[in-house]
Formats: C-alpha cells, structure tokens, sequence
C-alpha cells in the first residue's frame, strides 16, 4: 500500500524523531522536588498530593520535555502526570496529540501490582490505530478521504476510483483505472453453490443476515485469503470483495421477493450492473435511468469510508486475529446491521411515518427532550456540525425525486430539521442531521424496502473497510485486540456440585 506523500513525511519524521512506531516511546519516572505522601495513597481534596497536584493548574503549559531528559530521544513535548497515592511523578510522551497507554501501565503502586489503565467504553476518546486512509474534523464537518474532499469526490469522481483511492492510497492513472475497472467488472460473478446456498436461506430472510452469512461464506470458497501476509493474495480478495458485493447483495433482495437471481452484466458499469441485478425482469437487458445510477454511485461514495467507526472497528478487531478479510468483513457487516450504525435510515423512516403530519412534530420533539425517544438521523458520535454527507444527500435528493416524484415524507423531515435545528436541546448538544437522516427517503424512492437500507450501506463501505484491513495487516504497532475490563464479580466462591445443592 502507498501512503500519500503528506502522511509519508509525516511518518518519516516521527521515524526521525524516534517515536514513529511507538516502540521507543518512553517513560521517565522522576521524584518530585517537593515530595508528598510517599508511597501511601493520598486522598483526591484537601491533602498534600492534591496541593501538589492544584499547583500545577489545568491548561497551564507544562515545562519543557527538554528540561527532563526526553528530549535525547526526540520528544517535544510531554504529559507530567502526578500519582497522588505515592508521590511519584512521571513524564509521559506526547505523540501526534495522544500519549501512549502502556505508558501509563508503568504507572503502579508496586511492582507487583497492575499498571495503571484507562477506562473509555466505546473507544470515546482512545485512538486505536495510525490511519491515513481518512480525515474528519468534526466540530467542522470536514470529512476527506486520503486528503481529497468528500464534496468534490462526490461532485467529480465515481465509485469505482474512490475505492481505488482509498485502497491504493493516490488517485488512479488513465491506465491503472481501467485495469481497476476491467478487474473488478470480471469478478462480479460467484460460485455457483454461492447461489445455491443463498436460496437456502428461509424466504422472507433479512437480506443483511444473508449477506453478512454470504461473505463469510466465501472465505471457503477461497481459502487462499488467509494467507494474509501476501500482497498479491491481498489485492486479488479486495477486487473479488469490491466486485461480489452487489452480486450478493442483490441476490439477498431477490431472494426475499422470491424473484430469480439475475447474473452480473459486464458491460454495465459498477452501480448501473447493481441496478440491474436488482431490478431486471424479462427485457434482454435492463438499462437504469443514468440519473439514478448517478445517485446511487454518489451515495456508495458517501458512504465508502469513516475511519473508525463502529463496522471498521469490527473489522479490524476481528482482522487483528489475522483471519481472512472475508471473516473480517463480515463481522464488520453484523456492526452496520444494528440500528444505532447503519440501521438508523429505516428508523427515520418509520420515525417519519409515526409523525405522519407536519402538526404532529412539537409534539414528538417534546418526547425526544423528555428522554422518552432518540430523534433518529440525527447526532453523531465525530460530528459536532452538520455531516457534510448529510447536505450531498440533500441536493442528490432533488435529483432522485426529478425522476421518482417527490417522496410525501420528506416535507415532514425538512420540516422536523427546521424545529430541531433552532431547538436549544439539540443546539446545546450539537446534534444535527447525519448522513441517514435524508439516505432513507432516497432508497425508498429507489423502491428499496427499508431492510435493503443496510446492504446498500455495506456495499459502499465495503473498500474502506478494506483500506482499513489493509493497513492493519501491514502496521508494524498493530497487536491482536484485547482490550482489558475493570471486574466487578465475585471471586474465590466456593463450588458445590449440582446433586448437593438441589438436595
Ligand atoms: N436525539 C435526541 N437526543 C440525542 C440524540 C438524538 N438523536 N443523539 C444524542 N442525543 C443526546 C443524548 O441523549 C445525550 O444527552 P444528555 O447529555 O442529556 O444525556 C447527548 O445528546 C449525547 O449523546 P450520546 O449518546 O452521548 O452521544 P454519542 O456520541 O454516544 O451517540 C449517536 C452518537 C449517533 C449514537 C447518537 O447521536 C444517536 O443515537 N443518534 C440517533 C441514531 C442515528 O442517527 N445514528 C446514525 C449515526 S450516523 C451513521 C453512522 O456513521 O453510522
């Protein structure tokens, strides 16, 4: 995998400076001038080591590493942390804004004793990897992939180059695109026990559940995948991955409305082939409305990557095991089936259809402020500003319904945005519609059923989720993940066989 020119310096200067993989990270463990409470532990207020600890005030500038030594190993700058159980004071590096969590497991009453850990349920504030696949600032709403704008990717480019994009690293040349294109087009069709299996699945199955079983299932199909460690092995399963996914998905819809699997057409493009298995009946060959085709592609690039988001840290979780990249994703696709990630554009639209009429929204925004409900599409976990997505959605809307006729739902949810956008609950949390506050309104006018919401969402996500395994196989820092717990059970219990205690 190339890194771009940019994240390249940048990592060959952490390299320079001796912290780039974080293996020469460092602790300096020193004894305060003034020493508090030797090593019994102090309380929090009022005794020495909170003195100690108020006298240096938050956001106070911390003097310089230099003056401690660290900077004989490059550090800049650094974190002074003060135990207050022992006195003992410790300088922690600070690496690209974070220090590192091993550092702080050199922190420890004794030596026999645990190091100290952070507790951070849902990863809020822990990086778990390097990444120069994705950007986000999102008290800006800024989202870029690899350094280019999502507004102008969505504008001028398509599907197919933004994933080379994000798996390649550089924007294609004229030549690498149409070895890209012609790959991924010839690997659109699967085994045919793949078909057989999935007609297997009961009749009204959840075309998610099918294609999350699907793409798991072919790693037995290609059992090669697991031999991880070969780039060429890597880049053949990303191009059937990337080429499969509509097949399967289409099929997982087909399926539910126990119409015949339509094969791939190769000489349609990407989305336009999509289309086509999807909706293709008796005609010779079914040509989609270029308008929609359009749409749909812009929504897969919308959605084809978000760094680490719930889904891609699944992906990379399981991927960490060294498994295949099918096992991986497929546990990536399971993450996006729940209704908090991907699933929130049905929610919306049932949310919308409960309202039923304009008139009924003070109302249901007064149960949203009461706790009683979520208002869904909107919040984020990153954006604290509009989702960038969510406005290209906006405008794709406009060019959907030119074709479709206007979805009824959609003057209710311009209007729940209106009240909820100048409603002081939502401004004080900076909630704002996200990408799937307007997504649902547009697969439906698709004529999707709400379960298909989420497959779309898995096939355009498919290449980052890729990008991301990608460089996860080949970072060096990477270990399998398991993160720790804080136990709160019993222990040392006594057992006493059934046949004594139901006597
Ligand atoms: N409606 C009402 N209140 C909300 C909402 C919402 N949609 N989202 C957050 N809040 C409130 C929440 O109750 C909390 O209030 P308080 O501080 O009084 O307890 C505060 O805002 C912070 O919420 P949080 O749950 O700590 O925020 P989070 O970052 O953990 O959750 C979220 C992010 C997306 C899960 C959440 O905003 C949510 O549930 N939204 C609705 C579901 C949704 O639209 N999901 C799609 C996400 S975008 C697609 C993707 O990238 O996967």
């Amino acid at each position: 995998m190339r890194l771009t020119s940019r994240s390249a310096h940048r990592h060959e200067a952490r390299r320079a400076a001796g912290v780039a993989t974080g293996k020469t990270r460092a602790l300096l463990r020193r004894t305060p001038k003034r020493e508090v409470g030797a090593t019994a532990p102090q309380p929090c207020a009022g005794g020495a080591g909170a003195r100690g600890r108020a006298s240096r005030s938050v956001g106070h500038p911390v003097p310089a590493a230099a003056d401690r030594g660290l900077e004989s190993i490059g550090v800049t700058e650094s974190l002074t942390v003060r135990d207050n159980r022992t006195g003992q004071e410790y300088d922690l590096p600070i690496t690209d804004n974070t220090i590192a969590a091993k550092d702080l497991g050199q922190i420890k009453l004794g030596d026999d004793q645990p190091g100290l850990a952070t507790y951070d349920p849902g990863f809020v504030n822990t990086a778990s990897c390097r990444s120069a696949v994705t950007y986000i600032d999102g008290e800006k709403g800024i989202l870029e992939y690899r350094g280019y704008p999502i507004e102008q990717l969505a504008e001028g480019s398509t599907f197919l180059e933004v994933a080379y994009l994000l798996i390649h690293g550089a924007l294609p040349t004229k030549a690498e695109y149409e070895q890209w294109e012609h790959d991924i087009t010839f690997h659109t069709f699967v085994h045919e026990n793949v078909k057989g299996f999935m007609e297997g699945f009961r009749y009204d199955a959840h075309p998610m559940g099918m294609l999350m079983a699907s793409v798991g299932a072919l790693s037995t199909f290609y059992p090669e995948a697991s031999m991880i460690q070969d780039a060429e092995n890597r880049q053949m399963q990303i191009v059937r991955m990337i080429a499969k996914m509509p097949t399967l998905g289409a099929w997982s819809f087909r399926h539910a409305q126990g119409k015949p699997f339509v094969y791939p057409d190769n000489e349609l493009s990407y989305t336009a082939n999509f289309l086509s298995m999807l909706f293709k009946m008796s005609e010779s060959k079914y040509e989609a409305d270029e308008r929609l085709v359009r749409a749909l592609d812009t929504l897969f690039i919308l959605h084809a990557d978000h760094e680490q988001n719930c889904s891609t840290n699944a992906v990379r979780s399981v991927g960490s095991s060294q498994v295949d990249p099918y096992s991986a994703v497929a546990a990536g696709i399971g993450a996006l089936y729940g209704p908090l990630h991907g699933g929130a554009n049905e929610a919306v639209l049932r949310m919308l259809r409960r309202i039923g009429n304009k008139s009924e929204i003070p109302a249901f925004i007064e149960g949203v402020k009461n706790g009683n409900e979520r208002l869904m599409g909107f919040g984020h976990r990153v954006y604290k500003n509009y989702d960038p997505r969510a406005k290209i959605i906006k405008k794709a809307c406009d060019d959907v319904f030119e074709v479709t006729g206007v979805n009824p739902l959609l003057e209710i949810a311009q209007e729940l945005e209106k009240i909820a956008l100048e409603d002081e609950y939502f401004v004080k949390r900076k909630l704002y519609p996200n990408v799937d506050f307007y997504s649902g309104l547009i697969y439906e006018a698709f004529q999707f059923p709400p379960e298909m919401f989420t497959v779309l969402f898995a096939i355009g996500r498919t290449p980052g989720w890729l990008a991301q395994w990608l460089e996860l196989t080949q970072d060096k820092e990477q270990k399998i993940a398991r993160p720790k717990q804080i136990y709160t059970g019993d222990r040392g219990l006594e057992f006493t066989p059934r046949d004594v205690r139901w006597a």
